[in-house]
This record gives structure tokens, sequence and C-alpha cells, in this order.
């Protein structure tokens, strides 16, 4: 790994393994991109990549030069109105009312590693080998507004991380009304755009189009990343696969509102802009203050989407989740939310705990209904001490019963939310967020607190504090439940009303922050009404996050699948729930919900005493079945292998570090008469191990498996034999494969 600068051609050069990116200073002052792909070698100059020609209707810097227009050049973080008629990277209004800005190169330093970025999630590394980071200097000399742009890239793999720190050093403020983190000029815009969206309930399905000539973006006004685009892109090349071809996956390292947009020019060049959605934010730049964007990392593989998505799993797990959770596998859990729901008794969540823990459980989650007035989703939010009616001892003697047990015990919050009916609302009124003189909505009646405001933050966090102080609380679920409306802190003015959006999730970061440094073996799990916050922001402090609130196994298959793109499995809160199920009323083999549930942190939602004797063997069975792969399915190297957007059959595996161990899920949706020979490829394997097929008894080599495919053919296709059971719908199996020790 290297970065590389050429003083006499001025260009950066930043490479790795994989990658080459390269940079120039042009001849105005600003930086023009030259190239970002697959590794090149070093030379002294690349600027025949910077190609201009004289075209029609263009305007153009240079008196007597009709060739160097900014709108037909490749740029590293563009401005609008000089030139360049595209989408910005940066807007400046400022004190005369204009926004025209021209920045041009300052300075630079390579520096070993990667700075950390104040109160924001961030890539990190461990040691200074890591990764090396370019920090490019660029000055606007009316306004004095300076910018720095950051370029981090590691010793291997295709990944740049990008910020960019703007201050200002003139004597009057200014208005930044936009700050991208990151700007990608690519010179054609021959890719397909991939998207992940959806619903409540319905999270990460995966989406695809052409890019036309003009713009096309995903986004969140809604304070929260959302349900309906994650904030996640992939560009790729039209015949790029899982196993091969070219593409750049984007992933923003926030959770409010964002902004991703390709926009294809009239010559088919393309800009990608990644970064806080410019709609709904402004940012006063007072004289010396300054201001971060959040982190934008980038992608590139040349062989397909399992490697660009493995890429993201391994950064994601290793260098963006921290603490003591980060690398160990997760507790399996019981969760009593679709169990119960607000109905329950202390005695009554005892009984579910003790069948759990019966049947190998390791963690008991108290959901929703612990605390406040809290009999329905009306009232009690804000009121973080325990419901006595409910639990005569509280937090402390319940969590006390649970560890007698042998369970540990988790706890759900929703922090950010507050209900009218709550002591916390009558004694802070004015704490929510709302618009003076204006209605007031809400979402399932409750209201957002103003956690732009740091006494806010302060009240919740004490109160949160305590309970973990006092009680045995080894977990908690951060949930959130609705976006935010009529948008105004009463305690900013009014011209920093535009900042109220950022300063909200500054406000969860640092609540974040607080916990889990103060609290480090606590295991956090977000969750937005399941995946409406599910995005690389939260992993810096969550490690696993409830993916959706969809619990049915054939649903889940499109919401984790999608979710893989991006996201490792280990980060993926997956349970098995109970038939026929709460959200599709679908009813679907036990053993179907396990098989998809493994893929994932695993847990019950359920009351176990329900469950037939027979099926208290299988959940037995299933919970040491996920004890003893759970390393492998959590941190193993993860591959799809067919996908449930494109058919009747899903197939995902995943591989050991020592390719020695190998699990293989097969779902198939509807049954099929008379149905058709199948096998499937596998990937990651090692050609010479012998693996041991432990369903079939057989063994095969490494090779073979990857090259001839494991038969998942269904016996029970044609005629059925009288000695087997007949497949049905929503069937699946898990294959083990593991090499025999000789
Ligand atoms: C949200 C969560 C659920 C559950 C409920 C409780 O919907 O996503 O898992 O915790 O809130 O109200």
């Amino acid at each position: 790994m290297s970065i590389l600068y050429h003083d006499n051609s001025k260009i950066f050069h930043l490479y790795n393994d994989s990658i080459s990116y390269i940079i120039t200073v042009m001849r105005n002052g600003h930086l023009g991109q030259l190239y970002f792909g697959k590794k090149i070698h070093d030379k002294e100059d690349f600027s025949y990549l910077l190609e201009t020609c004289e075209r029609p209707m263009t305007s153009y810097i240079y008196e007597n030069d009709r060739t160097f227009s900014l709108e037909h050049i490749r740029q590293e973080y563009p401005v609008f109105g000089s030139t360049d008629y595209r989408q910005p990277a940066i807007d400046i209004q400022q004190s005369n009312g204009s926004r025209i800005s021209d920045f041009k190169y300052d300075s630079h330093k390579i520096i070993k590693g990667k700075p950390k970025l104040d109160g924001l999630p961030a890539i990190y590394t461990e040691s200074e080998d890591e990764a090396e980071t370019l920090a490019i200097i660029l000055k606007d000399h009316v306004s004095k507004v300076c910018v720095e742009l950051y370029y981090t890239i590691f010793i291997t793999g295709g990944i740049v991380a990008r910020s960019a720190r703007l201050w200002n050093e003139g004597t009057s403020s200014v208005q930044i009304k936009r700050a991208m983190s990151l700007c990608l000029d690519l010179p054609d815009s021959d890719y397909e755009w991939v998207q992940l969206s959806g619903c409540w309930a319905r999270e990460c399905h995966i989406h695809k189009r052409n890019l036309e000539q003009g713009i096309q973006s995903i986004g969140s006004m809604r304070g929260n990343s959302s349900h309906e685009q994650n904030p996640f892109l992939v560009l790729k090349r039209q015949n790029t696969n899982e196993r091969a071809g070219e593409a750049i996956g984007f992933s923003f390292i926030y959770s409010g509102n964002y902004k991703i947009l390709a926009e294809v020019d009239a010559h088919e060049t393309l800009r990608v802009l990644v970064g806080i959605d410019p709609e709904t934010f402004e940012w006063k730049l007072e004289s010396g203050a300054s201001f971060q964007t959040p982190e934008a990392v980038m992608v590139y593989t040349a062989h397909g989407l399992n490697q660009m998505s493995q890429t993201f799993h391994k950064l994601y797990q290793k260098r963006l989740a921290r603490g003591y959770w980060r690398d160990r596998a997760r507790p399996i859990l019981n969760n009593n939310w679709e169990a119960t729901y607000f109905d329950f008794t202390e005695d009554r969540l005892i009984e579910i705990a003790a069948k759990a823990k019966e049947c190998g459980v390791e963690l008991f989650v108290l959901d929703d209904g612990w605390f406040g007035e809290r009999s329905s989703d009306r009232a009690g939010l804000g009121d973080w001490t325990a419901n006595k009616e409910r639990l005569p001892n509280g937090i402390t003697g319940l969590a006390e019963r649970i560890e007698e047990l042998g369970l540990k015990f988790g706890l759900w919050f929703e922090p950010e939310m507050v209900n009218k009916d709550s002591d916390f609302y009558r004694e802070h009124p004015d704490w929510i967020i709302s618009t003076p003189d204006r209605q007031i909505s809400h979402g399932r009646y409750q209201y957002v607190l103003d956690f732009s405001r740091k006494e806010v933050v302060d009240a919740i966090y004490d109160q949160m504090a305590k309970i973990l102080s006092e009680a045995k609380v080894s977990y908690i679920k951060w949930d959130m439940n609705r976006s935010i409306t009529e948008c105004y802190s009463k305690a900013l003015p009014a011209d920093r009303q535009g900042e109220v959006y950022h300063r909200y999730i500054l406000g969860v970061y640092d609540l974040y922050e607080r916990l889990t440094s103060q609290f480090p073996k606590v295991l956090f799990e977000s969750c937005a009404s399941g995946g409406g916050r599910f995005d690389a922001g939260m992993l810096y402090y969550a490690p696993q996050g409830w993916a959706s609130d969809d619990s049915d196994a054939i649903e889940r298959l499109k919401i984790q699948y999608g979710t893989s793109m991006c996201y490792p499995i280990s980060s993926m809160g997956t349970h098995v729930s109970v038939v026929p199920n709460h959200q599709v009323f679908r009813n679907t083999p036990l053993h179907t919900r396990a098989n998809v549930a493994y893929f994932g942190t695993f847990g019950y939602e359920l009351d176990l005493n329900k469950l037939t004797e027979q099926e208290l063997i299988e959940v037995k069975e299933q919970i040491a079945f996920m004890k003893k792969y759970r390393e492998i399915l959590q941190f193993g190297t993860f591959y799809r292998l067919k996908s449930p957007f494109e058919g009747n059959e899903t197939v995902w595996m995943v591989v050991s570090e020592d390719q020695k161990t190998a699990l293989v899920g097969w779902y198939r949706i509807l049954n099929c008469v008379n149905a058709s020979y199948t096998r499937v490829r596998l990937e990651g394997l090692n050609p010479q191990f012998c693996y041991h097929n432990l369903k079939t008894g057989r063994c095969h080599f490494g090779d073979e498996l990857m090259h001839v495919g494991l038969i998942t053919s269904d016996e029970t296709a044609g005629q059925v034999p009288s000695d087997v059971t007949p497949y049905t719908d929503f069937e699946s199996r898990i294959y083990v494969l593991e090499v025999a020790e000789s």
C-alpha cells in the first residue's frame, strides 16, 4: 500500500494490491479525478487522462482557451456555477449571499493509519501499518473557507474511506448548504444501479435499474436512515454477477438524513455523490469554527458481488464494530415480544425464561412494556423505571431471578422517545422536537425528544445508567419507532434550525458512546421498528441490529439476502418465531425457521412453553447446532449462491477461515411436482480438501463441490417412496461439510 505524490505532474496515486486511485491538481488549482479501479502500475504522469475538448454551449474558465470547462472534467470535490452545471459536492453561502466558491489546492499530507472523526462513527485502524490517509487541503481565497479531504486506503482490499472537514478562516460566518462526504466522477455510465429498498417488515429488497442521463438517487428525509432506502448503493457492470465482474459499492456511515445520487451527463460520464441530505441540512459555520462530514466508504471489486460484500463484511466486523462483543460469538437469546407483547408479569417472564434455559438459551430479553405506566403504546416512554405492578421487584429483582436461572438478562429501551402520558413529558414538555405554533404530529402516540440538546441526552443517560449500574443487565435492545416531523429545536436560533437533524444524530451517537464506554461488556442491539436504522453508523456502537420486524422465515430470505450485500452476518438479528407467523400468518416448518435464523445472531421470539414435546426436542437440537457452528456462521466468509429475487430456490453458504468447515443453507419456497434434478456450485472451498457431507455421508473434494456442484435434488420430487416423509412448501436443508481429520 502506498500513497505517492509526483511533484512534477502534481499527481497523487493511492494504491494497494487491488486498486489504484489517481487524483491530480489541475491548472485552475481544483482537484481532478483521473482513475479509480483495478490496480495499475505507478508512473510519473497520468495527466493525459484529463480529457478536454471544445464543445458547443459550454462555458470556459480561461479567456483564450475553449477547452477547459469544469462541466466536462471529472473532479474530486466540485462546486456549482462556475462552468460546472452538475450536482456539486459543496455549496457555501457567503455573507454577501453569493454561493460561488473556488476551492484551490493549498497543501497536503500523508498520514500513517487513519485519524479519528470526532463525535462520528468511522472506520478505525488498530496499527499504523494497516492504512494510510491522504489529507488534501483546499482553500477558497474569497470566503476563506477551507476544506480538508481525507482518503484512507488499506494495506489490502478495494476500500477507500472518504470524508471532508471544513473550517472558516474568514471573519464572517458562512452557511454550509451542502457538504458531501464523497464525490466520484467516472468516465462512463455503463453501470447497473442496485439499491436496497423496501418499507417496514420488507427491508433491503434488491432493486436494479439502468443509469440514464439525468439524476437518479436514493435517500432519507425522515431523520433516520430509513426502511425505505438503505444508505448503500452498488454500481455494477451489466454482466457482473455474484462470482465475477466489476462493481463499486458505496456505503454511508451515518444514521440520519442522507442522499446518494448518480448524475449521468450528456456525454455519459457519471458523478456519484454520497453525503448528508442537502435538502434538510444547513450549517452555520462561524469564523474559526469547523465542521466534519460523516464518512463514506467505497469498495471496488473486479471479482463479483460476493467479493465486494465480503470486503464490506470484514471491514465492518473488524474495523467499524468495536468493543467486547466485536469478535465474540453472540449469545442465543429468547425475546418475549411476540410471546407476550404488553401482557406479562414477573412470574410469567420467569416461566418463559426457565423453559428457554432448559432448551439451552443463554440470554433472556425483556422487550417493551416494563417501565412507567406502559400497558399499551400510549404511555410510559421517557419514564425508565420499572412498572411496579408488573415487576414488583423492579428490574434489579427480575434480573437477579433470571441470573439465578443461569441466564443473562437483557432489556429494551427506546431512549429517543416520549409519550405525552409520562412523567418525563409532564416535567419537560418543551423537550420534544416541534415547531412553534404548528401542529405536533405523532407516530405510535409518541414524540421525538430533542437529542440536539445536551441536557435532554444527559437526562436520558442518567436514567439508563442508573438501571445498568444497579441491575445485572448484559444486553440492551435500543429501539427507535418513529421518524421526525415538524423538525425544530427550541434551543437553537433561527439561523441554526437547518442543523437540527444532524445535531439530533450527533446526540444519538453521543448517548451510545457514553453508554458503551461506561458499560463496555453490555451487548447493544440496535433496532428501529426492525430495519429502519440498520446502517453502518449504528454498527460502530451496536455490533448487531434487529434486521426486520418480519420474523417469517420466507420473508426473511429476501431481507437477509439483501442485507448481506453490505452488512456482515454477525450484525443481523434473526429469530425463530411462532406459526402462524404474526406478520404474514404463514405456516412454515420449525426447521426452516431455524435454518434461516442460523445465518444471523440467532434467537427465539416466542414462549417455548407453548411448543409440543417433539418441537422442544427439535429446539434443543437447533440450539446445540447453533452453539457448535455459530463462530463459523457469524464470522466465516459468506457467499450468496442463488437469489430469492430470481426464483423459487435460495442458496447461501459460509466457509470457516481455515476452509475446513462449510455450511450451506438451501431453501425452496413452493414445492414442485416431479421436479428437475438440481445442483449448486459451491464457493470458497479448498480444492485439495476432501469434505465429508454430513447429510449424505459422502465425501467430495473441494474442486468437485465447486465445479460439479452439490446435489440438492429433492428425492421425493417424483414418486414419493413410502419410507420417506414427502417435502412440502417452505422446505429447507442445511448441509454441513467438514474436512475429515485423518
Ligand atoms: C418495535 C421493534 C419490535 C418490538 C416493538 C416493541 O416494533 O422493532 O421488535 O421491540 O417495537 O414495541
